[in-house]
């Protein structure tokens, strides 16, 4: 990378497939570089949920070390196939198709980044998946005012589980003006 407006060569790879899918719901590039910078302080193995067409996968690749490992699930299993084939020649990115679960068997992880909707709802179940001092990234908030955090007139609960939760320490951050991301980091 020669600045930081540009992105890793991988990234632009699963960024022309999702332009080539129509896929609209693509990791950002102000989360991506946080994927990055945090992956370059973790070890061990980092988990992507929903893996989409791989952006935030290549974000971690481009940020970890060299022996930390990568492992992401995708429910669809033409998407999958497609990012596995990007992923092809990168050592340490496993693009595994199926649903999120799937992954259990490459846990504990040091690093979680959790982008699907309904599966942030599972605190237990991530808890679980997470190393202590291990992070969980949660994407893709719609950014509120008021505590506890209100969207569509109705309490976001799930949001306030992850920043109110005794097992994390937690911190919800702009990423633009009007959206968020939560960081928990398992004590
Ligand atoms: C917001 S997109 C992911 C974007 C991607 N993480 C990125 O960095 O660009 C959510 C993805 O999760 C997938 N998905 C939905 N439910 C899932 C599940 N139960 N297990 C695994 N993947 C799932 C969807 O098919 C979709 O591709």
């Amino acid at each position: 990378m020669s600045s930081p407006f540009d992105v890793p060569a991988l990234v632009g790879r699963t960024l022309d497939l999702a332009r080539q899918r129509g896929f609209i719901t693509s990791t950002r590039h102000e989360t991506g570089r946080l994927l990055a910078t945090l992956a370059a302080a973790r070890s061990g193995t980092l988990a992507e949920l929903g893996t989409g067409t791989g952006v935030g996968s290549a974000w971690l690749s481009s940020g970890a070390a060299e022996g930390t490992r990568i492992v992401s699930a995708e429910l669809d299993p033409s998407l999958a196939e497609d990012v596995q084939k990007i992923f092809s020649d990168v050592a340490n990115v496993d693009i595994v198709s199926g649903d999120w679960t799937t992954l259990e068997e490459y846990a504990p992880f040091s690093l979680i980044f959790v982008d699907v909707r309904e599966v942030m709802a599972e605190i237990d179940h991530l808890a679980a998946l997470l190393e202590p001092g291990g992070i969980a990234v949660l994407d893709d908030f719609t950014a509120s005012a008021h505590w506890p955090p209100i969207v569509d007139g109705q309490v976001d609960t799930v949001r306030e589980q992850w920043l109110t939760d005794e097992r994390f320490v937690a911190v919800e951050l702009l990423i633009d003006a009007d959206a968020s991301l939560v960081i928990a980091t398992r004590r």
